[in-house]
């Protein structure tokens, strides 16, 4: 098996069943004009991503990592007419695409998208009494994920499940002397998750488009 086919499988299986309207390929090319870097979920993993908002029936969700919102619009299409989803971007050229893009899916009504980096935006947040929220995307910078985790935790509502994105790295997570803090991160990430009772929780390796990587789900427990 090599990243041709992985590649094939991926373009088969979504061409059937993650397809793009108009409004997902047009936030695709305005990402792609505007040079920002290709690193935006797959159409099966925005798919997944919002099987998965809409299977909690989630009202409120929360993103850490907007780019330019193609995850985003993915799960904004899971929520009903009166739900919401605050998304964090640090950059703000990323945030201006990324506005557009959810004029041009008419979601801007409820998508709130705010720009900074998220762990001083998380102060506002907490300000504001934000949340509970159903469902969390962790998908921004990886060393800050055990960091974004924990903070969302202390705001899901019980039942709530928290997806964070990129945790294996080619393998690297296996690795106890990685040396790298991005890998270091996602093991840290693992360990808390391990001690922490308040959530039952997996990890998923992945192949596709994206190359090998995976991701993990954790569900917060009801009591
Ligand atoms: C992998 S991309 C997000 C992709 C997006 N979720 C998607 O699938 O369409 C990661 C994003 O996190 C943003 N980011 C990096 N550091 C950040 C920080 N400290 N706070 C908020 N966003 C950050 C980057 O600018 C980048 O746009």
């Amino acid at each position: 098996m090599d990243q041709t086919t992985f590649s094939a499988v991926d373009e088969f299986a979504a061409d059937l069943l993650a397809p793009h309207d108009e409004a997902l390929q047009a936030a695709l090319t305005a990402c792609e004009d505007a040079g920002l870097p290709a690193i935006q979920v797959s159409p099966l993993q925005g798919k997944l991503l919002q099987l998965l908002v809409g299977l909690q029936r989630s009202q409120k969700v929360l993103e850490f990592g907007t780019l330019g919102g193609y995850s985003t619009i993915w799960m904004a299409r899971a929520l009903p007419a009166d739900g919401s989803l605050i998304t964090l971007e640090a950059d703000v050229d990323y945030a201006e695409v990324a506005q557009r893009n959810f004029e041009l899916a008419e979601l801007a009504d409820r998508i709130d998208i705010r720009t900074g980096p998220a762990l001083e935006t998380l102060l506002t947040l907490e300000e504001e009494g934000a949340g509970p929220f159903d469902f969390t995307f962790i998908d921004a910078d990886k060393v800050n994920s055990p960091n974004y985790f924990a903070w969302a935790l202390d705001h899901m509502r019980p039942g709530g499940v928290i997806v964070a994105d990129n945790v294996v790295r080619d393998g690297a997570l296996a690795d106890r002397d990685s040396g790298d803090e991005k890998v270091e991160a996602q093991r840290r990430l693992h360990e808390m998750l391990a001690d922490e009772l308040r959530v039952t929780a997996t990890t998923i390796q992945t192949v596709g488009s994206k190359g090998y990587d995976g991701f993990t789900i954790a569900l917060v427990r009801e009591a």
